[in-house]
């Protein structure tokens, strides 16, 4: 039943949001490995630097399994908006990819309460895994002692990137204890001197509703931020009719092209100097570095304004499909993906900080050491947007009112579509 809703659900989010078309089409040669060797890995990480991680884990993968081949399943959209939708119907079907992406919380759950996942926790008794990995995090992907998720990575998503010439030749200095007030100030300051302020890659449904998730956490704080996903503070609250306000606000600034950009486009702008700032993860930093930006001198970053003290975890997890065509295969890919160096190789690539606390990220660059050592000492918050604090009811909804949102400019019937969909 849940998994049926579940199914309902992101097959009318493909309809109603996805702009990029949905169904189909691996990114690297289809899907569906039915060979005994052959593993398929589905995910959506199809951007460049995003398909350079990928491949770390997957020679990680062919080393510690000489002989063995992986299909690689990946749909392209970014946040999964398309993947979501084709492994839905694909396990509708019986025909799981053996390993899957996805993320702790709300959204592994949906597939353990299904019976869609298989048992990992052998794997957590390899390689010191198990006390290694944030206990959080690993009750993050449990139920009743069983672990069902192994991480590769955890994202923050609360970043602010900007471009550094356009933000120097413009007088505007964002740093420590950015404010949301002094941002929207310095966006007006940059459209007048005739430079885009914001780049959104609005095509990718995940990301307008990113901008307001990291705009509410800057009004609610991360108690704030607990109270409402855990439905303490009902969703009219006044915080949330401030956010929306204070979302209102940039919306003005936001590129007129945004719409026919995915993220990654979006992040391409920025570093070509088309926009100033982009609210993004940090999948924006891989993405960077691998169009040869540089940290520094090309582009700064600050967590996204009023929400220093903050992680937004967004954590890549991989599960075992319960019905994978290759079962061992599968807990082989989940055990060669958790070691030490398959870590620090995916993570380099990927603009992410490794869950293992033994892996030395002395050798990464800056912006990774400074997000890891965030990782460590923040509070951490887990993203809606990206299905981890709230089920994937909520999280289409919160998207819709988003959507819709942006066009009305309405801050009560925004509330009360999030509060109907909380009850
Ligand atoms: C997130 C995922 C990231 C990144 C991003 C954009 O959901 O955790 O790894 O891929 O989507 O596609």
């Amino acid at each position: 039943m849940r998994f049926m809703r579940l199914r309902v659900l992101t097959i009318a989010a493909c309809t109603a949001l996805a702009l990029a078309a949905c169904g189909g089409g691996g990114a690297s040669g289809g899907a569906q490995g039915s060979d005994g060797n052959t593993l398929e890995v589905f995910s959506w990480w199809t951007s460049g630097s995003e398909d350079a991680a990928l491949k770390e884990l997957i020679k990680a993968f062919e080393k510690a399994n000489p002989g063995v081949k992986v299909t690689n399943g990946a749909v392209a959209g970014g946040g999964g908006g398309n993947a979501q939708a084709v492994l839905q119907t694909r396990l509708q079907g019986n025909d799981a990819p053996d390993t899957w992406q996805t993320h702790p919380g709300a959204a592994i759950n949906e597939y353990i309460g299904s019976n869609l996942v298989a048992d990992l926790s052998s794997v957590y008794g390899q390689d010191n895994l198990s006390d290694v990995v944030p206990k959080s995090l690993i009750d993050s992907v449990s139920k009743d002692g069983k672990m069902y998720g192994v991480s590769t990575g955890a994202h923050r998503g609360n970043v602010l990137w900007y471009n550094k010439k356009l933000t120097d030749k413009a007088g505007v200095n964002p740093s420590a204890g950015y404010t949301a007030t002094q941002f929207v100030a310095d966006l007006a300051k940059l459209k007048s001197q005739g430079t885009t302020p914001i780049c959104l890659g609005a095509k990718d449904t995940f990301a307008t509703p990113q901008l307001f998730e990291n705009t509410l956490l800057s009004v609610t704080g991360p108690d704030g931020w607990n109270a409402l996903t855990s439905g303490q503070t009902k969703w009219d609250d006044p915080k949330v009719k401030e956010a929306a306000g204070l979302f209102a606000q940039m919306l003005p600034y936001v590129d007129s092209d945004s719409s026919a950009l995915t993220w990654d486009q979006a992040t391409k702008r920025l570093a070509d100097g088309q926009c100033a700032f982009e609210s993004m993860g940090d999948w924006a930093y891989g993405e960077l570095v691998k169009g040869g930006a540089k940290e520094g001198t090309d582009f700064g970053y600050v967590p996204h304004a009023g929400t220093e003290g903050s992680f937004v975890l967004v954590v890549d997890t991989f599960v075992v499909g319960q019905n994978a065509k290759h079962p061992e295969l599968g807990q082989k890919w989940a055990s060669a993906i958790s070691t030490k160096d398959a870590q620090l190789a995916f993570n380099k690539e990927k603009g992410s900080t490794p869950v293992r606390t033994d892996v030395d990220v002395s050798t990464l660059p800056k912006y990774q050491q400074a997000a890891a050592e965030s990782f460590r000492s923040d509070s951490h918050v887990q993203s809606i947007v990206h299905g981890e604090a709230m089920n994937p009811q909520f999280q289409l909804a919160f998207s819709d009112a988003v959507t819709q949102f942006v066009q009305s400019k309405d801050v009560d019937t925004f509330v009360q579509a999030l509060a109907a969909a909380a009850q």
